[in-house]
């Protein structure tokens, strides 16, 4: 299960993402907003977050808002959660090979819609590798527990 959540600037793309996860049989539960008006993107990123974090959406989230910075700083308050903004392909495979990113978040006003089932397909179809990149999330994990 993906938790997916956007603001009122990642409206459409999120619709969009969700008949995309749709038509590959791929589970996800939308955390909202459900609408174009003007919300908080982190009122959005703390339950998206929470879900991955507790295990609800165990196969992590996916946050959208218009440039995808606002959530991905939110996303990043929040203990245990590695959001990475991804603008492409690379930086997608690259953020599941080397940092394990449980979060995703995207720019609707910066990419377009085939360009995110591309983050998505090689976020979610790459593994992270370990070994040297777990002792840097581990020292990652320190300085979020100092
Ligand atoms: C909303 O106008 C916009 O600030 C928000 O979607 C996001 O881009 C913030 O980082």
């Amino acid at each position: 299960m993906i938790a997916i959540g956007c603001d009122h600037g990642g409206y459409i793309l999120k619709e969009q993402i969700k008949q995309y996860l749709s038509d590959k049989n791929i589970e996800y539960k939308d955390f909202g907003t459900y609408s174009q008006e003007s919300i908080d993107y982190p009122d959005v990123a703390k339950p998206v977050c929470e879900a991955v974090v507790n295990g609800e959406c165990k196969d992590g989230g996916i946050l959208i808002c218009g440039t995808g910075i606002g959530m991905s700083i939110a996303a990043n308050k929040i203990k245990g959660i590695r959001a990475a903004l991804c603008s492409n392909g690379y930086t997608a495979k690259m953020t599941k090979q080397h940092n394990n990113a449980n979060v995703i978040c995207m720019g609707a006003r910066v990419i377009g819609n085939e360009i995110a089932f591309d983050i998505i397909d090689q976020w979610l179809n790459n593994d992270f590798m370990g070994g040297r990149h777990q002792n840097r999330l581990d020292k990652i994990d320190a300085l979020e527990n100092k």
